[in-house]
């Protein structure tokens, strides 16, 4: 860049030039006021950094528990002039004794968005085999409303704020909310609570705080919550530190759902293969009320899931209805596993189509690795 002129120049207390004679007595004013001035900035200079900390707990208004950017958490004493501190505050603790000095503003930055994944899926209602009464009660429940919000105000309900879906892996849970977020042109908002909870130790309730902040940002927005009983499961015992925050976190979740309107652009999606553990607070009216069940395929739906995975593979003389009756108790996410190994056999022999023999290996073969799979977890799970 081109400088235009000249640059001011930066004014010492060197540079101040007089141009009338100063008295002996007003000479050593000026140099005392001088000395003054350096001594200032020298004691500046030398005072050492203040660290940065958030305060968790206040204690009788002169003491508080503060957690360092490094998780270590101590208790301090609040400095007087320091004025009203409060849970939540971001405030710089004094390095000596770590007493806090003041309140900041300069927040950790806590981005919510790094945390979550967030997509606009194109995931089709046709893409979903076997779970057409699913798909019926998910459009009822998530679609309907998004779409039509007029319907159920003129006739005076109030649509479920959101729904759980629950059952085996790999049956298409996940695919089922895609789907509805992509009908609805809906953003999706995904996150893992199991996750939630062993990353965001002591930041858990801020980050469903945000969350909801964000689906609210990005409306018509679905909330797609994973592996929810990580966070809701039923706590007999909340002794533990650790405990009680996922407890705090999870209260911080009812209240964010009890706090948004049934017909606001906002719907949950929960999922998860555990509801036997579930705290039935999550499942109160007017919060996850909606429970709908995805289990594995029967017959017909295993065949409706081959079809689906094997519409763009090349076969030859291949009846899936054989190999939807030699799948029983495969989970969809199984059922794509077994086209793509047959596809990998044809590829092995060096054929460009796949025949009902490989179709054959690939089942064989699909079904050991989820036996071992499930004798792996009986032995250590
Ligand atoms: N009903 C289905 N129709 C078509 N494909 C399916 C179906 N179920 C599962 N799949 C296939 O399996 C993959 C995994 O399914 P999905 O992630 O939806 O399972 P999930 O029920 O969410 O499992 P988890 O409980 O392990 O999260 C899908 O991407 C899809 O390819
Ligand atoms: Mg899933």
């Amino acid at each position: 860049m081109k400088k235009t002129g000249a640059e001011p120049k930066k004014e010492g207390i060197d540079d101040i030039t007089y141009n009338f004679k100063l008295t002996e007595d007003e000479e050593k004013k000026i140099l005392e006021a001088k000395v003054k001035i350096l001594q200032e900035q020298l004691r500046l200079l030398k005072s050492p950094p203040l660290i940065l900390a958030e305060v968790k707990e206040v204690l009788n208004n002169d003491e508080a528990v503060v957690k360092l950017e490094n998780g270590n958490q101590f208790l301090v004493k609040i400095s007087l002039d320091a004025g009203k501190i409060e849970p939540g505050d971001s405030v710089f603790l004094e390095q000596k004794n770590l007493s806090v000095v003041r309140k900041t503003t300069a927040k950790k930055s806590f981005n919510v968005e790094q945390f979550v994944i967030i997509e606009k899926p194109k995931v089709s209602w046709e893409s979903i085999g076997g779970l057409d009464e699913q798909i019926k009660e998910v459009q009822e429940v998530i679609e309907l409303p998004l779409k039509k919000p007029n319907l159920f105000k003129d006739l005076g309900i109030q649509p479920p704020k959101g729904v759980l879906l629950y059952g085996p892996p790999g049956t298409g849970k996940t695919l089922l909310a895609k789907a509805v977020a992509a009908s609805t042109k809906s953003t999706f908002i995904e996150i893992v609570a199991s996750e939630l909870v062993q990353k965001f130790i002591g930041e858990g309730a801020k980050l469903v705080k945000e969350l909801f902040k964000l689906a609210r940002e990005k409306s018509p927005s679905i909330i797609f919550i994973d592996e929810l009983d990580a966070l809701a499961a039923r706590r007999i015992d909340v002794g533990t530190s650790g405990e009680r925050e996922v407890q705090r976190t999870f209260m911080q979740l009812l209240a964010e759902i009890d706090g948004f309107k049934p017909l606001s652009k906002v719907k949950i999606i929960g999922c998860t293969n555990r509801i036997d553990i579930l705290d039935p607070a999550i499942l109160r009216p007017g919060r996850l009320d909606r429970l709908i069940e995805v289990p594995l395929p029967n017959e017909k739906g295993r065949l409706e899931i081959l079809k689906i995975h094997t519409s763009k593979m090349k076969m030859k003389n291949v009846d899936l209805k054989k190999i939807s009756k030699a799948t029983n108790g495969f989970s969809g996410a199984e059922l794509k596993s077994v086209c793509t190994e047959a596809g990998y056999f044809a590829i092995r022999e060096n054929r460009n189509y796949v025949t009902e023999e490989d179709f054959k290996k690939a089942v064989k073969k699909v079904k050991k690795e989820t036996e071992e799979d499930n004798s792996y977890k009986t032995m250590f799970g």
